[in-house]
């Protein structure tokens, strides 16, 4: 009796924690919104052994983009010891949790674990497979599904002998990981970082990548997917730039996330130590590769990345034993699983469009609220689901998916085309249905309207001018 009612108040603190932490919807008063934002305003990684982000030196117009709350004016100062320590507690709640095995929230999960532990595993004996579902695995391992893919991953390739990673310090800085993935983000979450950890799983297994990759590639190929979308704020550059954002002064409005999620990937690794035991030379390499591929992922350059690929292409001058040339496949294949999403089948592909059309007309509504401009890509009121993809698809991308076909023609690359075909296919014509869906019932209207104005025996041409 006495364990459950302690274990309940850990948990209730602990979701508390969390909960103020990622910046919840609920609050009870002004003042803890207040609190929390400034919470959230100590970079709190970024001090342990980066380069500190200077908040609060450049004068940014705060738009909590979650709460729609802009900045409060005072709290009491909150020292970024305080923050850290309630941190390290949150985590090391959740570490121990995951060493214990110990259900995450799901009250039922003491009733269900055992069979979804089953069902959760016998998925991980397929995560080659290009119709992995992350939906379902991540309800299968209570959301854990980012940490429990990367340990399984790393743990089958036995990157953990060979690195001599210590298991403990692997786990919390997978849970770290997982934690600063902002789990209200319709998209850009955990989940997605685990869907794109799997498709560069995928990717890897090619055999032109299996036969050369090192081990140091393989590893940094996986940590790269793991945090390539770090504590990303469910929002885009341009709106960071126009917004006045702190990292957009910190980065000259230049890869602004991805520079940021590098570097909170690289605080990570840093306060977990999880390399510390590597010499100096390798583990600033290391760090320096993972922020190389990470900013490949940066889509305003993908020209670049695209025309250089297709030249290597052209000439035919890949030679997978140079080191130069291994590591520019890996941030082409990362670039690939980042947006892989319409090269699934239909019904994981549709999902993931859903949410990513949501969180950008999150961010459209923000603007408007706000009286920005409304990015044409996030207004709900002139946009919809199917044009975003279609145009994605034709723009983005079917000419990288082209071109890795050439590079690397296989079974996969023909599935994954194939569903790129028909999911484009499946837009239009649901596009197509809802115009002529549109279009019949204006038609209506307008029958009806002619009606009416011909029952009031007004002339038919005085409602067209
Ligand atoms: C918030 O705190 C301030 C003092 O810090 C106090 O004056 C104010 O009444 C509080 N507001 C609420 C809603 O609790
Ligand atoms: C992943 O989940 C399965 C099933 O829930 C569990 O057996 C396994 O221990 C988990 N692995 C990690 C690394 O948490
Ligand atoms: C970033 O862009 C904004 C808006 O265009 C501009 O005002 C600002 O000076 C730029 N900052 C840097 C460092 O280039
Ligand atoms: C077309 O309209 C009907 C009735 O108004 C609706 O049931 C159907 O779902 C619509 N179809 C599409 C594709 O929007
Ligand atoms: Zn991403």
């Amino acid at each position: 009796m006495g364990i459950v009612l302690i274990w309940s108040l850990v948990m209730i603190l602990t979701r508390w924690i969390s909960h103020k932490r990622r910046g919840a919807i609920s609050y009870d008063s002004e003042n803890q919104t207040a609190l929390y934002i400034r919470m959230l305003d100590v970079r709190v990684r970024s001090q342990v052994g980066f380069e500190p982000e200077p908040r609060g030196s450049h004068p940014y117009l705060y738009v909590d983009f979650r709460t729609l709350h802009s900045r409060p004016q005072s709290a009491g100062p909150v020292s970024a010891r305080n923050v850290r320590r309630l941190l390290s507690f949150q985590r090391y709640l959740h570490s121990s949790r995951f060493i214990r095995g110990i259900p995450a929230s799901n009250p039922l999960g003491y009733i269900l674990d055992d069979d979804y532990t089953g069902q959760a595993k016998l998925m991980l004996e397929k995560v080659g497979n290009w119709n992995f579902d992350m939906f379902l695995f991540d309800r299968l391992t209570n959301g854990n599904s980012l940490v429990n893919l990367t340990f399984h991953l790393f743990n089958s390739y036995g990157l953990i002998e060979l690195f001599q990673l210590d298991m403990v310090k692997l786990r919390r800085f997978l849970v770290m990981i997982q934690e600063d993935y902002r789990s209200l983000n319709p998209y850009h979450n955990a989940v997605h970082a685990a869907d794109v950890t799997q498709a560069m799983y995928c990717y890897l297994q090619e055999p032109k990548l299996a036969e050369t990759m090192t081990s140091c590639d393989l590893l940094l190929g996986l940590l790269a997917a793991a945090t390539h979308d770090l504590d990303h704020p469910g929002v885009n550059q341009p709106f960071l730039i126009k917004t006045n954002h702190y990292l957009a002064a910190l980065y000259k409005n230049s890869s602004v996330l991805e520079n940021h999620h590098w570097k909170s990937a690289v605080g990570l690794l840093r306060e977990s130590a999880l390399l510390s035991h590597l010499p100096t030379e390798d583990r600033l390499n290391m760090e320096e590769r993972l922020g190389s591929l990470i900013l490949a992922t940066d889509i305003s350059r993908q020209n670049n990345y695209l025309s250089e690929f297709r030249t290597h292409l052209d000439k035919r001058d890949l030679c997978l034993t140079n080191g130069r040339h291994r590591h520019f496949i890996l941030q082409i294949a990362l670039k690939c699983a980042d947006i892989c999403n319409p090269c699934r089948p239909w019904k994981l592909s549709k999902l993931w469009s859903e949410k990513v059309t949501e969180e950008f007309f999150h961010q459209g509504d923000i603007e408007r609220k706000h009286h920005l401009e409304v990015t044409p890509l996030c207004d709900r009121q002139s946009n919809s689901v199917a044009n975003i993809q279609i145009g994605f698809m034709t723009y983005v991308v079917e000419p990288l998916f082209v071109e890795w076909s050439r590079f690397s023609d296989t079974r996969l690359s023909q599935t994954m085309m194939g569903h790129l075909s028909l999911n484009k296919q499946g837009w239009k014509e649901g596009r197509d249905k809802q115009e002529a869906n549109t279009s019949r019932a204006s038609e209506e209207q307008r029958t009806s309207a002619a009606k009416d104005s011909n029952s009031k025996e007004l002339p038919q041409g005085s409602k067209r001018s």
